[in-house]
């Protein structure tokens, strides 16, 4: 047998298999753990879905899928043959028993590693939970992946878990946030705490603030059965952005064990200052993009305003974009603002975490832009992946004037030359039974705790989002957000 890294043989159970996310990222990761050999070749991946009716059908579905999401398809028609055939297929309705209990016949090796992958919407979970148990599916080896947002508010979060909680024990739930695999965010913690020229100056001493950005250029596509009454907050700023904000914050961890990284995390969530009332309407910017154009390979491209898109309720208030200041009550970050902002449509992809040092104390030298001189370590996520470090120099033969340069910290494992996308690392680590960057319970429930005032002040006061030009990188208030402090988001210091 070929060698695999995947210990154990393990059935991988996908719940909404032609669901948007499978068929853009897991579907792919998948075939990519299979290319490389990670996948145990006696493992099986059950693709479960409710309106597809034939295992042709879905397998027809995943190739269009890959040959059109994956950007880093080769794609082989003989490998993709021995995918399809380790590949089977279940049609079922998720609230009826009558799918579990063919499930059951189905997968009849209690001992094999049992992971249930819900790519479904949060509000279908507890019902999965309780037709599993009642159709005696749950093994001791069983594992079930929650895809976020988990509930929509803290109340539907605390009911999902308590649901869960009645059929799993908290070791078999794996709550998965994908950017806590991107390669970038482990390169953080390398970064942070492999080296000591860093962390002697991660604090209130020397970093002036830190802005984290999850743009995309796409709109709602076709999720808006799921966006409309999600919106950006919900889907991007609760999981992402919090959980980007809690590894570049968090206290060094003991270890690199589950415990000891969740345990670190859930303090940083736990910390950050509440936005309540009145600050709710200064810190927080909330958007919802009009029609515009976006770049293309081919181009300006006209797109249309979300409330025009399919699906989407022509007055929606749905937020396709917010932006907020956002502070850490502790001694390390006292007084440090933590700008955080995510949107669709918005002039370009790309994600980044800039963390702007202080200006030096005295200047000598002769600086033309003061401000944007200051040191700048900068990680970005996509869409390529690397480290930048911003310093001063010396202009070559002007007398004293100091100008700023670049250094990029590219990779040096030269000998990986594709970048494994999040679910990959990800997936291997459900297989694997390492929960290490899954979200625990207290660290949801933090973030639904800290997120609800501000989702509740928006449903009340029947709060309208204001709106930006597709194309561009949000409403004005997203720049005046950080005007009033004196500051520029990056894209406008570049
Ligand atoms: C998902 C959101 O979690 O992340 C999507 O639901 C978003 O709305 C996606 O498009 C972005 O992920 P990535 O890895 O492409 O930046």
């Amino acid at each position: 047998m070929a060698h695999s890294d995947a210990t154990e043989p393990f059935d991988l159970i996908l719940m909404g298999a032609n669901g948007d996310l499978a068929l853009r990222k897991l579907i792919p990761a998948l075939y990519h753990l299979f290319c490389d050999n990670r996948l145990h070749r006696q493992g099986r991946i059950w693709t479960v879905s409710r309106s597809v009716p034939s295992k042709s059908a879905m397998l027809a579905l995943c190739k269009a899928a890959m040959l059109e999401f994956d950007p880093q398809v080769t794609f082989n028609e003989g490998t993709w043959g021995e995918f399809t055939d380790y590949i089977s297929f279940v049609n079922m309705d998720f609230e009826k028993s009558l799918g579990y209990e063919k499930l059951q016949k189905k997968l009849k090796d209690v001992k094999r590693q049992r992971i249930f992958y819900c790519a479904l919407h949060s509000k279908l979970y507890p019902t999965i939970a309780k037709q599993l148990a009642h159709s005696g599916l749950i093994t001791q080896v069983s594992r079930i992946v929650l895809e976020k947002p988990i509930g929509s508010d803290y109340e539907s979060g605390a009911l999902i878990n308590k649901c869960m909680a009645e059929y799993f024990s908290e070791s078999q739930i794996y709550r998965i946030d994908h950017y806590l695999g991107k390669e970038t965010v482990q390169n953080l913690l390398a970064l942070r705490f492999a080296n000591s020229l860093f962390e002697h100056q991660w604090n209130q001493r020397y970093i002036d603030h830190i802005q984290i950005t999850i743009s995309e250029s796409i709109g709602v596509e076709s999720r808006s059965g799921f966006y409309e009454g999600t919106g950006a907050l919900r889907d991007m700023l609760q999981n992402h952005l919090l959980q980007l904000l809690c590894m570049t914050a968090m206290e060094p961890p003991a270890s690199l064990d589950a415990q000891a990284i969740r345990n670190e995390k859930v303090k940083v969530l736990k910390n950050l200052k509440p936005i309540t009332g009145a600050d709710i309407d200064e810190h927080v910017v909330r958007g919802q993009y009009e029609a515009g154009f976006i770049q293309t390979e081919n181009g300006n491209e006209a797109v249309q305003r979300y409330r025009d898109e399919l699906g989407v309720d022509g007055h929606s208030v749905t937020d396709t974009f917010v932006a907020m200041k956002v502070e850490i009550d502790n001694w390390r970050w006292a007084g440090v603002p933590f700008y955080l902002r995510t949107g669709k449509r918005l002039a370009k992809r790309a994600c980044e975490i800039v963390v702007q040092f202080k200006q030096v104390p005295h200047s000598i030298f002769e600086m033309q832009h003061k401000k944007t001189m200051a040191n700048k370590l900068v990680f970005r996520l996509q869409p390529d992946e690397g480290v930048r470090l911003q310093l001063c120099e010396k202009r070559i033969g002007h007398h004293q004037q100091v100008r700023p340069m670049t250094l990029s910290l590219k990779s040096s494992n030269e000998e990986e030359a594709r970048i494994p996308d999040a679910y990959e690392r990800l997936l291997t680590d459900v297989i694997n039974n390492n929960p290490t960057l899954f979200l625990r319970e207290d660290e949801l429930m933090a973030a639904w705790k800290w997120a609800d005032p501000i989702l509740q002040h928006w449903q009340d006061n029947d709060l309208k989002p204001e709106t930006y030009a597709a194309g561009s990188w949000g409403p004005a208030a997203a720049t005046l957000l950080l005007a009033k402090d004196g500051r520029l988001w990056e894209e406008n210091n570049e």
